[in-house]
């Protein structure tokens, strides 16, 4: 059993967060989506919500488990769970230069191996800090989040219409 990890805030889960996952489930045989909590950030949305919104888009995706990561160290639950590559999207050299020594660190620490996927050209420019900005001016985002992020933005706050003709 290959099992992989694909870490991350998830806040929200985003299309490009989507496809980065679903080629890992190509290359393994099961993927946990890992989601983390770290006490110094402040998120848009709880643990659970950013839980369930993974959850409700990729349940129709098989070898895909999402779980949360807690707030110790990524290399030690890659030990205990037996996970033998974290996947990583890159969409720049500035991602490269921010994951570079963590992959490093990693693998020092537990012997976890990281595979880094290159974002898919569409998604480049996708963050889920620019999507929460853009909706939150009143942009449209239907086109970067899944359906169940849409509507959990949208129960949020009052924005201009959101389906997909702005
Ligand atoms: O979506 P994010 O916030 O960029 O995800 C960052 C994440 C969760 C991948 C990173 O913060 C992480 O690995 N956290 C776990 C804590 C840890 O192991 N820190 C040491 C890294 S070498």
């Amino acid at each position: 059993m290959r099992r992989a990890v694909c870490p991350g805030s998830f806040d929200p889960i985003h299309n490009g967060h989507l496809e980065v996952i679903a080629r890992a489930a190509g290359l393994f045989d099961e993927v946990i989506v890992a989601v983390s909590t770290n006490y110094a950030k402040k998120y848009r949305f709880p643990l659970e919500e950013r839980i369930d919104m993974a959850r409700e888009t990729l349940a129709s995706l098989r070898g895909i488990v999402v779980e949360p990561v807690g707030e110790g160290l990524l290399a030690e639950y890659c030990r205990q769970r037996g996970v033998s590559a974290i996947v990583k999207g890159l969409r720049s050299s500035s991602d490269f230069d921010y994951e570079l020594p963590m992959a490093t660190m990693n693998r020092q620490l537990s012997g976890v191996e990281t595979v880094f996927l290159p974002t898919e050209g569409h998604y480049l420019h996708l963050s889920s800090t620019l999507i929460k900005e853009v909706f939150s001016l009143g942009g449209n985002v239907s086109e970067y989040v899944p359906r169940s992020v849409l509507k959990r933005l949208l129960a949020g706050e009052s924005s201009p219409d959101q389906s997909g003709r702005g």
